[in-house]
């Protein structure tokens, strides 16, 4: 625990303490909880539901919701109690609608969210309040790394994951030098910087970095100039309805004859339909592809498909495996979530059986798996191999202490 407020850590150590009697410590919770989980527990759901990012979200909270109503629809034998926050993906409003969340509607959770930008914002509230949070998308390193705590989960992907995973597999093919292009925010720059790291170890050079700003998608000048600059490859991190519009872009620009364009996952979740032909072959890198040969993932599709209407993808694995993450907390514990140790613990030692195959987590809460080779096959990410095995985050600065 950090000394960060400091009051309120006291008091819940104190709290939880009283209300355990010690009894964790002996393996078993007592009884005396039974007014407690009458209570129902609240979730405090913050995603983006409209823009850019709006599918993301919906695909996060509908999974999530998923695998909830597939447990009984309880959380430790409590009921529970939505609350909900359209965030836009709009970083200046990230602090509001977070504390909106922990001060008018009293959550005892957060779940959230998909922007880089608005997670920064939300983990200095989460941090201030000491509210448990969990990930389930957004990839900046702070989160569990500077800004670690032992109440802030993420069972999404840091940035830097899947691009590294992309840089080794580029750098294996022989391509030497590359062009990187994404959005100006944390999650285009960790992207890109896990690529080149891969790429430059394997003996490539970046020849440019080229970055417009968020959620931005007048790509015309940058394609001119990358087709003018002809290199090897293009590493692209853009997601939602840029990535749409962007894999179209480069495609309508001639680009995609001559020079390989390759990126994380995202660059082709969820927006195949709207892509069409322009993304027939792409290959990218992700923690999730089509077509992996696992029972978790085999139940999954079939019942996110009927839940939802629609295909899964990552985003939906993802809130699904924030759910069972948070299950696996509160049920260790009863629904007695004021016993913050244990349920941490219960967490920290889970392994999620998810459909994007078993993983657990790393020290600082950020999970530690296989990224896969996919190439693009009708409307699906197809799985090729593995890029990477069990790749963990080198979660620079995280101490729990
Ligand atoms: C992010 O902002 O961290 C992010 C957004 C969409 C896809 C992947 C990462």
């Amino acid at each position: 625990m950090t000394t960060h407020g400091t009051t309120r850590s006291r008091r819940f150590i104190l709290k939880g303490l009283a209300a355990t009697g010690g009894a964790a410590a002996a393996g078993f919770v007592p009884a005396r909880f039974a007014i407690g989980q009458q209570a129902k527990i609240k979730l405090g759901m913050m995603l983006p539901y409209s823009g850019t990012y709006a599918l993301l979200g919906k695909n996060i909270d509908e999974a999530f919701r998923l695998y909830i109503n597939e447990h009984g629809g309880k959380l430790g034998g409590r009921e529970i109690e939505w609350a909900q926050v359209d965030d836009q993906s709009d970083p200046p409003k990230g602090a509001d609608n977070a504390n909106k969340l922990i001060t008018r509607d009293k959550v005892d959770f957060l779940i959230g969210t998909v922007h880089s930008g608005v997670q920064m914002a939300m983990l200095k509230v989460a941090r201030d309040n000491e509210t448990f949070m969990i990930i389930p998308n957004a990839g900046l390193k702070e989160a569990t790394g500077a800004l670690c705590a032992p109440y802030i989960f993420r069972t999404s992907f840091s940035n830097w994951q899947p691009g590294f995973a992309m840089g080794k597999v580029a750098a294996d093919r022989g391509w030497k030098k590359a062009i990187t292009i994404t959005w100006d925010y944390a999650a285009g720059a960790e992207s890109t910087g896990g690529f080149k790291d891969a790429f430059t170890k394997g003996g490539g050079s970046i020849m440019k970095a080229m970055a417009i700003p968020f959620p931005q998608v007048e790509f015309q000048a940058l394609l001119t100039e990358i087709a003018s600059l002809k290199p090897d490859v293009v590493f692209a991190f853009y997601a939602g309805g840029g990535a749409a519009k962007f894999v179209k872009d480069y495609v309508a620009a001639g680009l995609r004859t001559n020079i390989p364009l390759v990126g994380p996952g995202f660059l082709t979740d969820g927006v195949l339909e709207a892509q069409g032909d322009a993304a027939k072959g792409l290959e990218t890198t992700l923690h999730y592809a089509d077509g992996l040969d696992n029972p978790a993932d085999k139940r999954f599709r079939p019942a996110f498909k009927k839940a939802s209407g629609r295909d899964a993808d990552c985003y939906a694995v993802q809130g699904y495996d924030t759910a069972a993450l948070l299950m696996a907390g509160v049920d260790a514990v009863k629904g007695d979530i004021k016993a913050r140790k244990e349920m941490i613990a219960a967490m920290e030692k889970t392994e999620i059986d998810s459909p994007r195959g078993k993983f657990h987590l790393s020290k600082s809460h950020n999970p530690v798996q296989d990224m896969y080779l996919r190439k693009v096959e009708g409307l699906e990410n197809k799985y090729v191999s593995v890029a990477v095995k069990a790749l963990a985050d080198p979660d620079v600065g995280c101490s729990m202490a």
